[in-house]
């Protein structure tokens, strides 16, 4: 039928680094990957250390498209088919293409089940690499309410409660899925999806420069493509659809006819656009955005300060150690800006015309599908020696877990560790646990606190706190994952 890229999801964590693959410059519409590591910074939890506490804000899986970009592949569909014509070349498949969504009611926006592949993978993988969680204790996440975040939430738990058999033991093994009110103006700080709630923030966003961006390479991709053509003439929006289709369709079921036709130049500037659009939108460009970001940075601080298991003083509630909010795209830019990465003083502001290859705001590098901004509590000793002895009868300490160790925390951006600018004198470039907290203090001072830079003094229950973790919001709806539900062999 048609050259598919079976191996695109099962090898992108090994393609060749020098290989161009567009898939890791489709922006969010990147199937998720894990993200190149910066030269010089290790990319392993550094020796003598183990990771005590973690935080990730995720954005959701592979979805279809929403209503809006399905409209657009529909009316290319419309147009491809509506002309009489010749396609030559990587545009040969054109005439034999049809949209890839077979049940339209129940398909755009909802998640693809690569999508859910991705967030049983996640589960899977952090209960591994962490092993928080001993076997039959339950797990308890966070989501903001929209059908597919929740959907990554529940395939999540589904990986994480993945190990063993508990069947019929309803109290053992349980998830429970916070799901917060999604994109509502009322819940201010307190949810995943506080920019929605922050009045100033769209004052903030300038898409005009997104725009002028796309209209600086997209007539030269049309002109060239329609050399492959005769009696279809494709534009400027055409090519849009079609770089949104390179990502989607791989997203969706390994197809990578779209992203054939490109050339890598022309993924750069598709990539780009998004880059200018996070930046400038969500991300370090966006005055208001650090300040709807900080509220879950400060909450993770507060919680690192205090260490694993420990109720707060005004709580009934000992969140997990490792603390997992699922969200959309739009709000993982903002923890950036809040902790003051990817805005280096050598090529920020991003430049609106000139993409500086050297600059570290990618867009495709977090919110790719289910991209997540990672905080890790490091608690670090001296790494074991060449040679260990062991007592009869006494189990050796792991180097990291005694009452003496120090601590200290690394951000990683979809696996890659990305060092805090200014706190990396811990090991692995991290930054010691006491200036991170300064450094969070430091941050809010420049970003500012989330009621008074929104312009919400004076309004009624306005907070700058984001207080789900401890205190879980009454508003919120409570769903129970069991990964058991599979029938029980009886002989
Ligand atoms: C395709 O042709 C139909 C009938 O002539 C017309 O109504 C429609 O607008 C055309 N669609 C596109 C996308 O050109
Ligand atoms: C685990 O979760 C289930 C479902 O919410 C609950 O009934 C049970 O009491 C919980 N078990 C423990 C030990 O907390
Ligand atoms: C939330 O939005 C509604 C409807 O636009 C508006 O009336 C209300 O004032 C807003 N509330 C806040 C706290 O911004
Ligand atoms: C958006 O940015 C462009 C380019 O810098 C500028 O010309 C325009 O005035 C800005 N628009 C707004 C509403 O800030
Ligand atoms: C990002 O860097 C630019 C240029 O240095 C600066 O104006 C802006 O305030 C920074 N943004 C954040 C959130 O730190
Ligand atoms: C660390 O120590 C605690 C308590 O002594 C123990 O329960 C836990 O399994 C240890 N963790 C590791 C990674 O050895
Ligand atoms: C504000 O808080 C009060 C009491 O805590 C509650 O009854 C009310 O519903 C809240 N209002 C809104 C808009 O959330
Ligand atoms: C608990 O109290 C501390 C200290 O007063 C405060 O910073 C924090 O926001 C409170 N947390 C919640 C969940 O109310």
């Amino acid at each position: 039928m048609f050259s598919k890229a079976v191996l695109v999801f099962a090898c992108a964590g090994i393609a060749l680094a020098t290989e161009f693959n567009p898939l890791h410059h489709s922006g969010p519409a990147s199937p998720y990957f894990d993200a190149p590591t910066p030269e010089h910074v290790p990319e392993a939890t550094p020796e003598g250390c183990i990771v005590d506490q973690a935080a990730y804000i995720v954005r959701h899986g592979s979805r279809f498209p929403e209503p809006g970009s399905f409209g657009g592949w529909k009316s290319l569909f419309q147009k491809i088919q509506n002309a009489t014509f010749t396609a030559r070349g990587p545009l040969a498949f054109l005439p034999s293409w049809v949209p890839p969504v077979d049940d339209a009611p129940h398909e755009p926006l909802f998640l693809t089940s690569h999508g859910a592949q991705e967030a049983f993978e996640l589960g899977a993988q952090l209960r591994q690499e962490y092993g928080f969680t001993h076997g039959g204790k339950n797990f308890t996440v966070w989501a903001a309410g929209q059908q597919r975040v929740v959907d990554t939430a529940t395939y999540f738990m589904r990986g994480y409660l993945s190990q063993g058999n508990y069947i019929g033991l309803s109290n053992e093994n349980q998830g429970t899925v916070v799901i917060l009110p999604d994109s509502v103006n009322y819940t201010s700080a307190n949810s995943l999806t506080p920019s929605a709630a922050c009045p100033k923030y769209s004052s903030g966003v300038n898409s005009t420069v997104v725009d002028n961006f796309h209209a600086s390479y997209r007539s030269g991709i049309a002109k060239r493509l329609n050399e492959f053509l005769h009696g279809l003439v494709l534009d400027a929006n055409d090519v849009g659809v079609m770089g949104d289709l390179c990502g989607f369709q791989a997203a969706l079921n390994g197809d990578t006819r779209f992203c054939n036709i490109f050339k890598d130049e022309e993924m750069l500037d598709y990539e780009y656009a998004w880059d200018l659009n996070y930046y400038y939108g969500s991300g370090p460009g966006n005055p208001f955005a650090g300040a709807t970001g900080l509220p879950w940075v400060k909450a993770v601080a507060e919680l690192f300060g205090s260490g694993p298991n420990v109720t707060p003083a005004n709580s009934t509630f000992a969140p997990p150690p490792l603390l997992m909010g699922f969200t959309h795209d739009n709000n993982l830019p903002p923890v950036l800006a809040a902790l003051g990465l990817w805005n280096d003083s050598h090529t920020s502001p991003l430049s609106l015309t000139r993409p500086d290859p050297r600059r570290t705001f990618r867009s495709s590098n977090v919110v790719s599908f289910r991209g997540y901004i990672a905080l890790e509590r490091l608690s670090c000793e001296k790494p074991l020696s060449e040679s260990v002895f062991h007592k009869a009868g006494v189990l050796n300490e792991v180097p990291g877990n005694s009452t003496k160790a120090a601590k200290y925390v690394r951000v990683r951006v979809s696996a890659a560790p990305i060092p805090i600018p200014g706190c990396t004198s811990g090991p692995g470039e991290s930054c010691p646990l006491n200036s991170f907290l300064s450094h969070v203090a430091k941050r809010e001072g420049i970003v500012g606190d989330f009621v008074k830079t929104c312009g919400l003094q004076g309004v009624k229950n306005a907070t700058s706190v984001a207080s789900f973790f401890t205190d879980i919001p009454k508003a919120s709806l409570i769903g129970v994952v069991s990964a058991d539900n599979l029938p029980q062999l009886t002989s």
